[in-house]
């Protein structure tokens, strides 16, 4: 299941709830993008489920669990998995988080912050390259939502991912909800967090919801896209180009037709932008 080179258009994240629609309604999109640890069991539902929507969509294989920036050793057996996954539906786009979830051994269901420094930069990039390795292909890394900052940043979250991109080869899966809910809860200015970014490593853009909560904004994935991060997407478009889109909803998932809706939306602002470039 080789695929060809993706285009720059507009997806959605595929959850549970719309497997089967999507299968049976074939709407135009030019990715779907999965959890990948949702496939790791043997056999089963899931994988017929995904092997169905392979079949007719480029993927996106999108993990949440390897714990890039942990201390821990990288698991083995998590990778192994992935790597099976991979083999299996050579997908599109692989990616994970650049984050932290695990400390000896326990599991916490949050992605954890880094903190902006250069020993972290050293460490979650030769951990990137030892699962590009296992993986024989480049993986993109994630930039997520924070709601603490370290006293011993020694540099913007933009300067962090850049370098952590320049320094391990891997590609990046920009999040401009998540962008914007940083800047708002850490009060920086998003334009200079894109202009921050080296184009060329960038590879995909995600697009989400996200709620008010006490201490600014908490990055939900459970409402459609904000005015504000419709507006950084347009300027992320600008400095640095069309790239697949994927429209993120995790929690109360909406009908399918909800999400369709807000794929389409950034697949028309995407056309507008190749145009752009074209012109
Ligand atoms: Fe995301």
């Amino acid at each position: 299941m080789a695929r060809a080179r993706l285009a720059a258009g507009a997806g959605i994240g595929l959850r549970a709830p719309h497997h089967e629609e999507l299968v049976r309604r074939r709407p135009p999109l030019a990715l779907v993008e999965v959890h990948s640890e949702n496939f790791f069991g043997e056999g089963g539902m899931p994988l017929a489920a995904l092997e169905r929507a392979a079949a007719l969509y480029p993927v996106s294989l999108h993990g949440v669990g390897l714990s890039l920036g942990s201390a821990d050793p990288l698991d083995e057996r998590h990778l192994a998995r992935l790597d099976s996954l991979v083999r299996r539906f050579e997908p599109a786009l692989v990616s994970e988080h650049l984050a932290w979830s695990s400390i000896d051994g326990r599991h916490a269901n949050e992605l954890l912050p880094l903190p902006f420094t250069p020993e972290a930069i050293a460490h979650v990039a030769a951990r990137i390259a030892r699962v590009q390795d296992r993986l024989r292909r480049r993986i993109l890394v994630e930039n997520i939502s924070t709601y603490l900052e370290f006293d011993e940043r020694a540099m913007p979250e933009s300067e962090f991912v850049a370098q952590v991109a320049r320094r391990s080869g891997c590609g990046l899966l920009l999040d401009v909800n998540n962008i914007h809910v940083n800047s708002v809860n850490h009060g920086f200015d998003p334009i200079g967090y894109l202009d921050a970014i080296d184009p060329a490593c960038v590879a995909e853009y995600h697009l989400a919801g996200h709620e008010p909560w006490e201490l600014g904004l908490a990055d939900t994935l459970s409402r459609r896209v904000a005015p504000e991060v419709w507006s950084l997407f347009g300027a992320a478009l600008e400095r640095i180009g069309p790239r697949p889109t994927v429209v993120e909803w995790d929690l109360d998932i909406p009908a399918l037709d909800v999400l369709l809706d807000e794929a389409s939306k950034a697949g028309a602002l995407l056309a507008a932008s190749a145009r752009t470039v074209a012109a």
